[in-house]
């Protein structure tokens, strides 16, 4: 989002227009950032033999998955319904791997019948595989590598309590049940978690994962996972991708030339690709001076967008109907669920007045997808903006949405 003569924009579109047009609450997605940070991936790794799987739970709008596919991405999903969007926005089976965690049998039957490669993440499922299918179809394995990594405890994944994945000690029964049932293992994934503010980690579970790899001959894929760090505001650590690129790929080519082979390289970002995308535009239904703070209150909440009740995550807050810094006053913003639903504590902005726009930043990634309707609000629209023209991906709710599905009960 671009200030230009005191006016927001978002590629050449006037983001006040916008909301108008579409009404608030409204999430809107920048795709040409997406594009930039789909390059930068590209251009970080051009060494390797690179696939970059999408994790899709960061955001499924179809029409965002669609335009995944137009860059060359793929698709990592976590459940039959994402496998599914995925399909609706283009993708061929081939290019959808399912990472399932703790899923029933039946969900990964029901994507190896779709023709989907499965990441299995525990022993007992792949002992169940073993005896279904033996080495006819091709299954990669998620390892636990116990390297710690992610931005807060609830978004870690791959230290030693973790529930995800076959942990690294595991590797003797691992093996066991690939020789007893002489499974065709054709990757090898990892995720230590979200956020992660050091590229190091990264290095570390890779050479966890290239060191296990000398025990499976038939491997074509090496899966690292997402996690990747982008800015939610000024100043904040994010992931190097160039250092990155030059450490992984150094360490990658030689673990190749050692293998014998030229493997894969994938990740599965979702925050690298979406988080800065996505804007939260809501409006302002009342500042309110309450004798120690004064409230700026929105017509959106938690319901929309959870990551700071939930994260205590921090969204860079804009008042697109005010950029006028010369006059502030430190607010907090709130939403209008009816219990304590902060969005941002003491910030200074411009003076707001009711019927302001105020806009969430970041919140392309684990907005809408993580959205309820919690209060029996309605769910916003989503508009993605595409080589300067703004799509409506997604209606608002409506009333029918909120009562579909329930029955009023027949007493
Ligand atoms: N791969 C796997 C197996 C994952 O579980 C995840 C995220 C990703 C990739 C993508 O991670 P990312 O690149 O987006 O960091 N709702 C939380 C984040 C939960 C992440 C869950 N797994 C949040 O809003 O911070």
């Amino acid at each position: 989002m671009q200030l230009i003569d005191n006016q927001y924009f978002i590629q050449n579109q006037n983001v006040l227009e916008i909301c108008k047009k579409f009404g608030t609450p409204l999430y809107v997605y920048d795709g040409a950032k997406i594009e930039e940070q789909v390059n930068k991936i590209k251009s970080a790794f051009g060494g390797v033999d690179l696939k970059i799987k999408y994790a899709c739970k960061a955001n499924t709008n179809i029409s965002v998955l669609k335009l995944m596919k137009k860059l060359g991405v793929e698709l990592d999903v976590v459940s039959p319904q994402e496998m599914k969007l995925g399909f609706m926005a283009g993708f061929s089976p081939e290019q959808i791997t399912f990472t399932s965690s703790g899923v029933a049998f039946e969900e990964i039957e029901d994507s190896i019948n779709h023709g989907v490669i499965i990441n299995i993440d525990n022993l007992p499922t792949l002992e169940k595989f073993g005896q279904k299918y033996g080495g006819s179809v091709p299954c990669m394995l998620r390892i636990r590598p116990n390297v710690e990594g992610g931005g807060n405890i609830k978004i870690m994944t791959g230290h030693k309590d973790s529930k995800f994945g076959i942990a690294i000690e595991q590797k003797d029964e691992i093996l066991a049940i690939t020789e007893k049932y002489n499974l065709n293992i054709v990757g090898l994934h990892q995720h230590t978690g979200s956020d992660i503010k050091d590229g190091q980690t990264f290095v570390d579970a890779a050479a966890v994962m290239l060191d296990l790899a000398f025990s499976f001959p038939n491997l074509k894929y090496m899966d690292f996972g997402g996690g990747f760090k982008v800015a939610y505001k000024e100043g904040d650590i994010v992931t190097d991708m160039e250092d990155l690129g030059v450490k992984l790929t150094t360490a990658f080519k030689n673990f190749c030339t050692k293998y014998g082979r030229e493997l894969q390289l994938w990740f599965e970002p979702g925050k690298y690709l979406v988080s800065e995308c996505g804007f939260l535009f809501a409006t302002a239904n009342v500042v309110k001076n309450n004798p120690r703070k004064t409230l700026i209150g929105v017509n959106s909440g938690l319901n929309h967008l959870i990551r700071p009740m939930m994260y205590d995550a921090y969204h860079e807050v804009v008042n697109v109907s005010n950029p006028n810094f010369a006059e502030t006053n430190t607010y907090d913003v709130v939403g209008y669920i009816c219990e304590t639903d902060n969005f941002a504590k003491e910030r200074v902005l411009p003076i707001a007045n009711e019927g302001d726009i105020m806009c969430f930043l970041n919140a392309g990634a684990y907005g809408f997808t993580m959205s309820s309707n919690y209060n029996s609000r309605f769910r916003p629209a989503e508009v993605l903006i595409y080589q300067n023209q703004a799509y409506l991906v997604r209606e608002r709710e409506t009333m029918e949405d909120i009562v579909k599905n329930q029955i009023l009960a027949d007493f």
